[in-house]
C-alpha cells in the first residue's frame, strides 16, 4: 500500500503557522461581516477607507520590492531574490493576496470528512475556514466566522449536526444556512436568508480536500474535480493523477512541525533536495543513488526523482523505497512517494 506521509506533504495551514505571528494584516474579513449586521453603511465605509489607505501603502512598498527582481536574468546568472522578499511584511501581504488567496489550496484529506456531519477547521493567513460534509454528502467550506459578532464557530475537527455559535447561540446548518438567530424579535431589516455562513469553493482531488479563497467566486460550490485538477495542476494534471496523486492513498498519520522561517525558505529547501541532501542529510543520502537524481520542471509542478535502496535505510524509518519521488505543486504543496514508479 502506498504511504501518504502527511507531515511532509501538506498544507496551507501548516505554512501559515510559520508566519502567523508576523505580517498578518490587522483587519480581516471577519470584522467586515460582523459590522454589516449593525450599521452597515457607516461602519462599512469607515472600514473600507482605513483599509484602502493601509493596503495601498503596502502595495506600493511591495511593488517596489518586486521591481528589485529581474526575471529576465538567465538562471545561470541569477541570485537569490532580495532578502526583503522573505522579511518585509508588505511583501507577505502581497503574497497572501496574489498567491494564496487566488487558486486552490490543499487543506485536508478526504478521510477527515468521510461521513456526513464530519468537519475540520484551519486557517490560511488571516482567514479561518471550516470544511464539512453535509447531510446530503456534499463537501462544503465556509469562513469559520459567525455572521453576528465574528466569533469562531467551530474548532479542531469532529462531528456536528449543525454549527452553534458559542457566543450568542446563532445556529447554522451544515449547508451554511442560518437556522436560528437568538433574541432578534423586533430587529428591523433582518433577512435570515442573507445571514448564512460565507461559502468558499471546495473540491476533492485524489485523497486531498482543496478550497479556493478567490473572492470572485465565493458563492460557488465546486464539484467538478476535472476542472479543479486543471486549474490547480495545469498541464501536469495527467502526470500527477496517473503516478502520484491517487485516490488509493491511505491516511496513516499526521505530524506537525513549526518552522521558524518564511514559507518560501521551506519551499526552497524542498526544491533543492539534490543539492543539500549529500551534505545536510548524510543518513538519507547513504540510501539514495544520488547519481540518478533528476529534477524536471513542468508548468506549475517540479518533480524530483532519485533511485533508492530501502535495505540501506534506517530500520525504524522506512523512508526509502526503490525509488524516491518528490512532487512540488506551486506554491506550497509537496508530496513524497517512495514506491517504484513505472
Ligand atoms: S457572535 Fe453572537 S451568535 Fe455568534
Amino acid at each position: 500500500m502506498a504511504r501518504l506521509l502527511q507531515g511532509s506533504s501538506i498544507s496551507s495551514s501548516y505554512l501559515v503557522e510559520f508566519e502567523k505571528t508576523k505580517n498578518i494584516p490587522s483587519r480581516n474579513f471577519s470584522s467586515y461581516f460582523v459590522h454589516r449586521t449593525r450599521n452597515p453603511k457607516r461602519i462599512r465605509n469607515r472600514y473600507r477607507s482605513s483599509l484602502a489607505v493601509s493596503s495601498s501603502l503596502q502595495k506600493e512598498e511591495a511593488q517596489a520590492l518586486v521591481k528589485q527582481f529581474d526575471p529576465q536574468i538567465p538562471i545561470e546568472e541569477a541570485f537569490t531574490p532580495p532578502s526583503s522578499w522573505y522579511t518585509d511584511p508588505s511583501f507577505y501581504s502581497l503574497e497572501l493576496e496574489r498567491v494564496f488567496f487566488r487558486g486552490w489550496q490543499a487543506v485536508g484529506y478526504t478521510e477527515q470528512i468521510k461521513h456526513p456531519r464530519q468537519y475540520f477547521t484551519g486557517r490560511l493567513g488571516n482567514i479561518e475556514f471550516v470544511v464539512c460534509r453535509d447531510d446530503s454528502g456534499n463537501i462544503r467550506a465556509f469562513h469559520n466566522v459567525c455572521r453576528h459578532h465574528a466569533s469562531l464557530l467551530a474548532s479542531g475537527n469532529g462531528e456536528k449536526s449543525c454549527f452553534v455559535c458559542p457566543y450568542h447561540g446563532w445556529t447554522y446548518g451544515l449547508d451554511g444556512r442560518l437556522l436560528k438567530a437568538t433574541r432578534i424579535t423586533g430587529i428591523k431589516n433582518f433577512k435570515v436568508n442573507e445571514m448564512g455562513l460565507v461559502p468558499l469553493r471546495a473540491a476533492v482531488w485524489g485523497p486531498f480536500v482543496l478550497i479556493n479563497f478567490d473572492k470572485g467566486s465565493l458563492a460557488q460550490q465546486e464539484s467538478d474535480t476535472d476542472a479543479v485538477g486543471a486549474e490547480w495542476l495545469g498541464s501536469t494534471k495527467e502526470i500527477l493523477s496517473s503516478r502520484i496523486i491517487e485516490s488509493s492513498l491511505s491516511f496513516i498519520c499526521r505530524r506537525e512541525y513549526t518552522i521558524e522561517c518564511n514559507w518560501k525558505v521551506f519551499c526552497d529547501n524542498y526544491l533543492d533536495g539534490g543539492y543539500h541532501v549529500p551534505y545536510a542529510h548524510k543518513g538519507l543520502a547513504s540510501g539514495l543513488e544520488l547519481e540518478s537524481y533528476s529534477s524536471t520542471v513542468h508548468e506549475k509542478v517540479s518533480i524530483q526523482r532519485c533511485g533508492g535502496d530501502s535495505i540501506k535505510s534506517e530500520p525504524d524509518f522506512d523512508r526509502l523505497g526503490s525509488e524516491a519521488l518528490y512532487a512540488f505543486v506551486y506554491p506550497n504543496f509537496m508530496i513524497n512517494r517512495m514506491t517504484r514508479i513505472s
